[in-house]
């Protein structure tokens, strides 16, 4: 009896552990300390796209019936000037990710990065 109790308390215990690390991204690399020196399309942006966007933005057939797969289809919204508007959540655009938190404030900086330097495909 004393020993189940022991154990379940031991599982309890070992169950919180995780939340005392953090892998909330900007607590960990605060924005201050974001790198935006070597922003590129394949290894910075198209990452934050796929996981963030893709639910409803990826492949032809989207939710959104706006595709942002690929670098055409996400080169097309920058050059509607969509993109930063939709992830910033400014007046006059709708709110990126939909139905979900803002993006980390570096990832933001990132994209507003790439696209100020013209949105290059590198
Ligand atoms: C849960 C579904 C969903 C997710 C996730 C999502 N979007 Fe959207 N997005 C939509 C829908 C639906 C629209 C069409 C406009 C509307 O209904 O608000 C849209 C529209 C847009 C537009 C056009 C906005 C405008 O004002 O013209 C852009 C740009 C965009 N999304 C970018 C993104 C980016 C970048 C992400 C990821 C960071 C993202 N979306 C994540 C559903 C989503």
């Amino acid at each position: 009896m004393k020993t189940g109790l022991l154990l379940i308390g031991c599982i309890y215990i070992l169950s919180l552990l995780p939340a005392c690390v953090s892998n909330v991204e900007e607590e960990l690399y605060p924005p201050e300390t974001c790198d935006t020196s070597q922003v590129t399309y394949s290894l910075t942006i198209a990452p934050i796209i796929e996981q963030n966007c893709f639910a409803c933005h990826g492949g032809e057939a989207t939710i959104s019936g706006i595709p942002l797969e690929g670098y055409d289809n996400l080169k097309t919204m920058v050059d509607a000037g969509r993109l930063v508007g939709a992830v910033r959540h400014l007046s006059g655009f709708s709110a990126m990710p939909k139905d979900a938190p803002q993006l980390p404030e570096c990832k933001l900086l990132q994209i507003e990065k790439w696209v100020n330097d013209g949105a290059p495909n590198n």
